[in-house]
């Protein structure tokens, strides 16, 4: 059977904002998902009501060969679209293997069942992440030059030096990231798996002539996101906390900066990356541009509870970056999508969903 879309992690927060995109604007498509149900995103091991019904879900684990042969042989997808993943950035560095042999491996599984099942898909496209870069580039305010930082070590972070400084002493800028300049030097295991899942599709994609698209997403939040899933989505903990009265603790200063997107504009860039084959492999930064720090996030969540004012505790979390923010030129420039939901109003969307399921009171 032919499919036009076989999603990996399908069954996932920006696999159903994905196939919602997808069903809304192609309504014929035929989408296969396939999603193993994980438990810390999917406690019920039930099928999510947010993925749209004509949306055909396999449960099969990535890793497990045979589950793909088996697939393969009666589904025959136009355009893969790789989303399963381990996704715990803090949680990569105690759990390395099973981050590594997921996104890794898992990988390089379906690539080798792809080759055995001797129908090759037009067009790949992987989720990949800004944690591919790491700390990103900075400038030197006393010179003007960019600079690479090296990783902040738990030491430094304990002392309470959260901030990058800069090689003349001073205190560093944040740069952009963007793929064309900014180095990728990875501090998570995470980061280093989705580098390494770039890699491995890049080699193999090339040497059989399947375009490879990399989206490398910022912060992505909004209705969806698994709740219980206490290893991802800062944005939705902080709900959590603030809906329970509680005043929301804030980690390093409070100046940890982020670019959040709302998963409707992932959706679309992502929908609009697939819609359209491109002719030759590329790499988008999927983005608003804009930085949002951790204590302004933490503040405008409290306003919506009228919860007491965040605390900042100067806890720390090893291999997290300062600041992660890249331009939204790549996704308006090369997918023609402009991030349209900002983060105030993802928020109170956020808020809503998150009462109706009852997961706040
Ligand atoms: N959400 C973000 O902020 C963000 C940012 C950057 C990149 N990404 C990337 O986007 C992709 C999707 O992320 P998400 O936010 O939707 O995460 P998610 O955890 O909501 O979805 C991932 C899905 O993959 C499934 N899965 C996990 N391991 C599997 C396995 N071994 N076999 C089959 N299915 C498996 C899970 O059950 C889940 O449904 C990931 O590759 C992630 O690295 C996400």
């Amino acid at each position: 059977m032919n499919v036009d879309y076989l999603v990996t992690g399908g069954a996932g927060f920006i696999g159903c904002g994905l196939a919602a995109e997808l069903m809304d604007r192609l309504p014929g498509a035929h989408i296969v998902a396939v999603d193993s149900l994980h438990p810390q995103i999917h406690p019920e091991s039930t099928r999510p009501t947010s993925l749209p019904d004509p949306v055909d879900l396999r449960i099969m684990d990535i890793c497990d060969g045979a589950a793909w042969r088996g697939l393969l042989r009666d589904v025959r997808p136009k355009t893969i679209i790789h989303l399963a993943a381990e996704t715990g950035t803090g949680q990569s560095l105690d759990l390395p293997t099973r981050h590594t042999h997921v996104n890794v491996t898992g990988t390089a599984v379906m690539l080798e069942a792809l080759d055995e099942s001797g129908s090759l898909p037009d067009h790949i496209l992987l989720a990949s992440s800004r944690a591919v870069y790491g700390e990103g580039q900075w400038l030197d305010p006393a010179d003007g030059c960019p600079f690479l930082p090296d990783q902040r070590t738990p030491d430094q972070q304990r002392r309470g030096e959260f901030d990058v400084v800069a090689p003349s002493g001073e205190i560093a800028t944040p740069l952009m990231q963007d793929h064309r300049d900014t180095p990728s030097r990875p501090t998570s295991v995470y980061g280093a798996t989705k580098l390494a899942q770039e890699h491995v599709l890049a080699a193999w994609c090339t040497a059989r002539s399947i375009p490879l698209s990399v989206l490398r997403l910022q912060n992505v939040y909004g209705v969806g996101q698994s709740p219980h899933n206490s290893y991802t989505g800062i944005i939705g903990l902080f709900h959590r906390v603030a809906a329970s009265g509680e005043p929301i603790e804030v980690y390093e200063d409070g100046q940890i900066g982020r670019d959040f997107i709302y998963i409707d504009d992932v959706a679309r860039s992502v929908a609009a990356a697939v819609i359209d084959r491109p002719a030759h492999s590329r790499t988008i930064d999927i983005g608003t541009g804009r930085a949002t720090t951790i204590l302004e996030a933490a503040r405008l969540i409290a306003d919506l509870y009228k919860a007491p004012a965040p605390l900042i505790t100067g806890a720390f979390r090893s291999g997290d970056i300062r600041w992660a923010v890249c331009s939204a030129e790549g996704l308006e420039k090369q997918l023609e999508v402009a991030p349209l939901i900002d983060f105030a109003e993802g928020n109170r969307r956020l808020s809503t969903w998150l009462r109706d399921i009852k997961i706040i009171g």
